[in-house]
């Protein structure tokens, strides 16, 4: 009886520890992804997308307020965001990081920044303009 009454508890403690650990643990890794993650979305986009038309845009849309070109702000600079675009989230390539980044920013937060980023771009950048953006984010290399 004593030793099924330890193991109870040792479950029961540990049953506690784990609740505990996972009500207050931060949220899980973003989802994993692949190299095909976004592709079709992505490639259907970038058809016929024009880049200068997209640096346009971003300054439209507000982008710039918190992306400076180069130089830290509030948020990653743009310079060079191509470059890093396609390491941030490997195997996903570049244009998909983008594409998520812009349309579902939470899912994956840039340290140190906090996630400020609005929530509503899908539904507030109409598929030409994110084509554009997207192709004009593509061409920002590092040097
Ligand atoms: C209110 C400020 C704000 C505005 C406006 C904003 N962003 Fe951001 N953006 C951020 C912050 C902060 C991050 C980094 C934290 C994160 O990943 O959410 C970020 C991250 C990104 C990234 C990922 C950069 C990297 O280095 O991985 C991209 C791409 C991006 N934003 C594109 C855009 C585009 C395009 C627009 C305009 C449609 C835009 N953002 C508008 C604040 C903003």
């Amino acid at each position: 009886v004593i030793i099924a009454g330890t193991i109870l508890i040792v479950v029961v403690a540990l049953f506690f520890a784990e609740f505990i650990a996972s009500s207050t643990a931060p949220a899980p890794e973003a989802e994993p992804v692949s190299e095909t993650s976004y592709a079709d979305r992505v490639a259907a986009l970038l058809v016929d997308a024009d880049p200068v038309n997209g640096e346009a845009l971003s300054q439209q849309y507000g982008c710039h307020a918190c992306h400076v070109l180069a130089g830290e702000n509030v948020a990653p600079p743009f310079a060079g965001v191509a470059t890093r675009a396609a390491e941030r989230r490997p195997p996903m390539t570049a244009a998909a990081y983008l594409y998520e980044s812009i349309v579902n920013p939470a899912v994956y937060v840039v340290e140190p920044y906090a996630s400020s980023m609005a929530q509503d771009y899908a539904q507030r950048i109409p598929d030409g303009d994110m084509g554009d953006i997207l192709a004009y984010l593509l061409t920002l290399h590092a040097e």
